[in-house]
């Protein structure tokens, strides 16, 4: 029989930007933790892979390493295994705008200096462990090092939040500046927004 051991923790986890092999994993996570009328698609996330593929600070993913152990009890011989499972990500695009938009949400603006982040998303099993406000910290991190080349990039983070998680994004060092003029299913969205 395999054993196995599981990462159970926030500092279990490695952080890494996407990869076009992630596309079945994420569209699974984002379709398992967001209303059908909120999710994004599997073709949107294809084209934010895509797009982070020359922008790699865009798209952030925290992994589990789950190591399985397999026995020949006949031979006596243990291999182990690494295994490597996506458990949270955090996507955006560049938009021109300062908050996020309706139009921020479809189209991607390559010369945009505001980061509108889209889905910040962490599987079930591993909620309430401070995972999402890491994963937001090292996303912002990236796009910091990503400014200190020549050229700034990014001006801004802009997202929109539930009233529920405010909390979670001024953890992470936004402001939320009030209600957004995104209408979007019953409850309002709130921009909250972080210079860079
Ligand atoms: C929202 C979500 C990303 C939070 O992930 P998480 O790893 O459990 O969050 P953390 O453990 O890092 O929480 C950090 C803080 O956020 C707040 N928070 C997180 N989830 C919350 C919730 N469901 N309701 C209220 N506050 C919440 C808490 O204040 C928490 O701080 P505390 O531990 O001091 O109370 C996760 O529940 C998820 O993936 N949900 C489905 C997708 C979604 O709704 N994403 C956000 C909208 S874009």
């Amino acid at each position: 029989m395999p054993s196995v051991a599981m990462a159970k923790s926030a500092t279990d986890l490695n952080y890494r930007h996407v990869k076009p092999d992630d596309l079945d994993t994420i569209a699974n996570l984002e379709a398992a933790s967001y209303d059908p009328s909120e999710a994004a698609s599997r073709e949107n996330i294809a084209k934010r892979i895509e797009i982070a593929q020359s922008r790699p600070a865009l798209f952030l993913v925290a992994t589990a390493h789950t190591v399985v152990e397999n026995c020949d009890m006949e031979l006596g011989i243990c291999t182990q295994e690494e295994i490597e499972t996506v458990v949270a990500f955090v996507n955006a695009t560049l938009t021109d705008s300062e908050l996020v938009t309706d139009q921020s949400m479809d189209v991607h603006d390559d010369n945009g200096k505001t980061v509108a982040i889209h889905s910040v998303c962490v599987a079930p099993q591993y909620r309430g462990q401070g995972i999402a406000e890491k994963l937001l910290m090292n996303f912002l991190d990236g796009l910091r090092a990503a400014n200190s080349g020549d050229a700034k990039c990014y001006k801004r983070a802009a997202l929109l939040s539930r009233e529920r998680l405010i909390k979670l994004y001024e953890k992470a060092g936004f402001t939320c500046i009030g209600k957004s003029q995104v209408v979007h299913g019953p409850e309002p969205w709130f921009d909250c927004t972080l210079d860079l």
